[in-house]
C-alpha cells in the first residue's frame, strides 16, 4: 500500500470519498466511503484498456471484506465490545433468558411478557423429532463424533419438512427457524444418548428451555438443579451470535444458494466443527488433560513459541483484547463448581491465561483467551464428554445463523455468493498428442 500521509480526520469517519489514481492510465476515480467501506464494485469499473474486465479486490480468508449489511450483532475488537441488537452482551447474561434472547436476535427488540410466553410456548411445542431420526443413529458407532450426528440429524430432519425449500416465502421461514430453535437441543441430546448406547428422551414441554436440555441428556430422573439450568442459559445466550463468523458465513453461502435452511444450518454446522472454530472447546480440554498440572504450563507454552502448536482458546480475528464472553464465562464457572466441585483443569486454564498475557509472543499478537478457552471447563464439570462439546456451542449459534439467513434472504442487495478468484495457472496449451 502507497500512501502520501496526510493528516487525521475531524469529521465523521464513517462518510466521504477516496481517490485513486490509475499509474497504468492516469485515470483518476473517486469511491465514495459509505459505513466506513468503499464498494468493491466501483474498483471493478478501473480498467486500463477496453479488455480490461476491471480491477478485483483480493483478500484471501475476508480479513479486511465486508460480506453484507448486518443490524444484528455489533463487535468491537479492540475494546472488546458484544452487543445484540445494541445490548451490551454483560447486561444480557445477567437477567434475560436464552429463548427471549433468541427472539430479541431474530427480531430486533426484546419481547414483551405476552410475546416471550407464545414465543416459549410455540419452541417447545416443536422441540419432539419424529421417529425416523432416532434410527438415523444406528448408522453410527457409539463412539461417533457427537457433531457428525449432529450435521447428519439436521439434514434427516429437513427430509422431514420439504416445504422448508420455500425459502422466499416469509411464513415458511418463521415456522421453520422456530422448528430448528426447538429441535436443536433434542437432536443434540439424541447424540449424546446414542454415545452412552441409551434411548433417546422426549422433550418435557413444562420446563424451561435449559432444563429440558439436561433433562433430555441426561435422562428423566435426572435432578435438575438451577444453577445449573441458569449457566446453561448463560452459556447459550454467550453462543447466541457473533456476527460473520465462519460458520455464519457458511450459513449465510449456503442459504444464498436457496437451500432450505436444515441444509445450511447442517453446513454452518459443519464448519463450527473445526478445532479452529467451535472445534476450539474440545481442543482446550485436551489440551488442558494433556498438559496434566500447573507446573508443566512453561514447557506447554515453550512448544508453543516455538511455533509448532497452537495454545488452543486464545486468539480471534476480530477480539485483539479479552473476549468479553470469556470473562463471564470464567465467572460462571464458579458458580458451576458451587454445585459440582471444582474442576482442577480451571488452574491450569488460569495460570496458562496468566503466563500467556504476560509473554510477548502473544502480547506483540495480541492473543486474549477467547469464548471456547473456559467453556468447555464448565462443561467438563456439569458431566458432558468432550466431543459433545461442540455440539454444545452449535445448540445456541442456531439462533444467530438463523437470524443471518433470514437477513440475507430479506436484503435486496444479496444473491447467490459466488466470489471471484485471481487465476495464475497455465495459459491455454494442447493436450499432449498419443
Ligand atoms: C471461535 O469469528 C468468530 O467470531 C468465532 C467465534 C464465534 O463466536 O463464532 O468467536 C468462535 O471460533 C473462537 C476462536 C476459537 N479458536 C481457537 O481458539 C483456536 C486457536 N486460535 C487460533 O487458531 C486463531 O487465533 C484464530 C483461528 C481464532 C484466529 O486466527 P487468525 O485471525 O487467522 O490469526 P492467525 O492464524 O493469522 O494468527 C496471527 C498470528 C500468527 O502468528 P505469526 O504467523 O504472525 O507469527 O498469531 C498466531 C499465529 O501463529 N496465533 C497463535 C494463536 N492464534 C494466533 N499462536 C498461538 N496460539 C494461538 N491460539
Amino acid at each position: 500500500m502507497i500512501e502520501n500521509n496526510g493528516s487525521d480526520a475531524d469529521g465523521p469517519l464513517e462518510e466521504g470519498a477516496l481517490t485513486l489514481t490509475d499509474s497504468r492510465t492516469g485515470a483518476d476515480y473517486r469511491l465514495d466511503i459509505e459505513h466506513g467501506a468503499v464498494r468493491a464494485a466501483g474498483l471493478g469499473q478501473v480498467r486500463a484498456n477496453s479488455e480490461d474486465p476491471g480491477l478485483a479486490a483480493y483478500d484471501p480468508a475476508f480479513k479486511n471484506t465486508a460480506a453484507c449489511i448486518s443490524r444484528i450483532t455489533y463487535i468491537d475488537g479492540d475494546k472488546g465490545i458484544l452487543r445484540y441488537r445494541g445490548y451490551p452482551i454483560e447486561q444480557l447474561a445477567e437477567g434475560a433468558s436464552y429463548l427471549d434472547i433468541a427472539w430479541l436476535i431474530l427480531n430486533g427488540e426484546l419481547p414483551t411478557p405476552a410475546e416471550s410466553a407464545s414465543w416459549r410456548a410455540e419452541i417447545t411445542g416443536l422441540q419432539a423429532v419424529p421417529d425416523p431420526l432416532p434410527r438415523m443413529l444406528d448408522g453410527f458407532n457409539e463412539d461417533g463424533h457427537p457433531m457428525a450426528m449432529f450435521i447428519a440429524l439436521l439434514s434427516g430432519l429437513g427430509a422431514q419438512h420439504p416445504d422448508s425449500k420455500n425459502v422466499t416465502d416469509a411464513g415458511c421461514r418463521a415456522f421453520h427457524i422456530k422448528r430448528l430453535i426447538g429441535a436443536a437441543p433434542t437432536l443434540a441430546a439424541m447424540t449424546y444418548r446414542r454415545g452412552k448406547g441409551l434411548a433417546p428422551v422426549a422433550p418435557d414441554e413444562d420446563l424451561s428451555f435449559p432444563a429440558n436440555f439436561l433433562r433430555m441428556v441426561f435422562g428423566e430422573d435426572a435432578h435438575i438443579d438451577p444453577t445449573l439450568e441458569r449457566a446453561m442459559d448463560v452459556l447459550f445466550i454467550l453462543h447466541a451470535d457473533h456476527e460473520q463468523n465462519c460458520s455464519t458465513s457458511a450459513m449465510r453461502g449456503v442459504g444464498s444458494s436457496h437451500a432450505d435452511p436444515y441444509s445450511s444450518a447442517a453446513a454452518a454446522s459443519a464448519a463450527l466443527y473445526g478445532p479452529l472454530h467451535g472445534g476450539a472447546n474440545e481442543a482446550v480440554l485436551k489440551m488442558l488433560t494433556e498438559i496434566g498440572s500447573k507446573d508443566r504450563v512453561n514447557d506447554f507454552l515453550k512448544e508453543v513459541k516455538s511455533g509448532s502448536r497452537r495454545l488452543m482458546g486464545f486468539g480471534h480475528r476480530v477480539y485483539k483484547s479479552y473476549d468479553p464472553r470469556a470473562k463471564i464465562i470464567k465467572r460462571t464457572a464458579y458458580e458451576v463448581f458451587e454445585v459440582t466441585g471444582r474442576n482442577p483443569k480451571i488452574d491450569i486454564a488460569l495460570e496458562l491465561e496468566r503466563i500467556a498475557l504476560q509473554e510477548d509472543y502473544f502480547i506483540r499478537r495480541r492473543l486474549y483467551p477467547n469464548v471456547d478457552f473456559y467453556s468447555g471447563i464448565i462443561y467438563e464439570a456439569l458431566g458432558f464428554p468432550v466431543g459433545l462439546f461442540p455440539v454444545l456451542f452449535a445448540v445456541p449459534r442456531m439462533s444467530g445463523w438463523l437470524a443471518q439467513w433470514q437477513e440475507m434472504l430479506e436484503d435486496p442487495e444479496q444473491k447467490i455468493a459466488r466470489p471471484k478468484q485471481l487465476y495464475l495457472g497455465y495459459d491455454e496449451r494442447p493436450v499432449p498428442a498419443g
